[in-house]
């Protein structure tokens, strides 16, 4: 069981904004330095192909200016893998990308991209990357991920946010089944995607969930009241969920 609950922000928003004029502000570098001071364990950006948001610039910057340890999101494609194995980030979760989507709708295959993933997560992991991969709460992917050697999966709980009543209650009850399940089997569960202050409660406190990562709700958030606010706040409610 895992007690310490850690936070990463998602910051590509911020890059979302500055984009829409072009230019330097918002500095999404600058976001993920306050994110830390406001307690963030860990800063999360995700490097889309169409490089929508977060740019390659963006990574150089964060691995070379922040502390705290980077989760590069990357689909599994032959260029996010090399980009990847050059800058070693602390880990890399791969995540399906299509290019019409607003933002990751759905979690990865895991189970039917098996033997396109196994080189990739080998080679991540030979170079000491921390591999995780973003998948439904499935007991078919959990399964999937051990035949990978993944040692951390994320569960993706947008069907958890964005349902009500019951479908919501029984979506909670299989990501707390399944990370069960994956610390049986020895990989670290995280959780993350369309979490807020009103429904992260019942994620965090879910006793083998390790890690969450939330970007969208915080950085809307910080509009009103200020990033650190933002993050202090999502902070202090995960703590209370333990
Ligand atoms: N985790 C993963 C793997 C994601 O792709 C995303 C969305 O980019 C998140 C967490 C964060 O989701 P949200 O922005 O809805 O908080």
């Amino acid at each position: 069981m895992t007690r310490k609950l850690r936070l990463g922000v998602n910051i590509d928003h911020v890059a979302t904004i500055r984009n829409a004029r072009g230019g330097d502000h918002p500095d999404p570098v600058r976001a993920a330095i306050l994110a830390a001071e406001a307690g963030a364990d860990g800063i999360t950006a995700h490097l889309r192909e169409d490089r929508r948001h977060i740019t390659d610039r963006d990574i150089d910057r964060l691995m070379a200016e922040i502390d705290l340890p980077l989760n590069l999101e990357m689909a599994a494609t032959e260029e996010m893998l090399a980009i990847a194995l050059r800058h070693r980030p602390h880990a890399a979760c791969i995540v399906p990308e299509r290019r019409e989507e607003r933002t990751t709708e759905g979690g990865l295959d895991a189970d039917g991209h098996r033997e396109t993933l196994a080189p990739m997560v080998a080679r991540l992991s030979d170079a000491g990357v921390r591999v995780s991969l973003f998948i439904e709460p499935s007991e078919r992917q959990i399964d999937a991920a051990i035949h990978l050697n993944a040692p951390v999966v994320e569960f993706h709980t947008g069907r958890y946010a964005h349902r009500g009543g019951e479908a919501r209650t029984e979506e909670l009850k299989r990501i707390a089944d399944c990370a069960a399940l994956a610390v049986k089997n020895g990989i670290e569960p995280h959780a993350g995607h369309g979490l807020t202050f009103d429904n992260v409660i019942p994620v965090a406190a879910i006793p083998q969930i390790a890690e969450l990562n939330i970007g969208h709700f915080l950085i809307g958030e910080a509009i009103f009241t200020g990033l650190d606010a933002s993050v202090r706040r999502m902070r202090e409610l995960m703590d209370q969920a333990r």
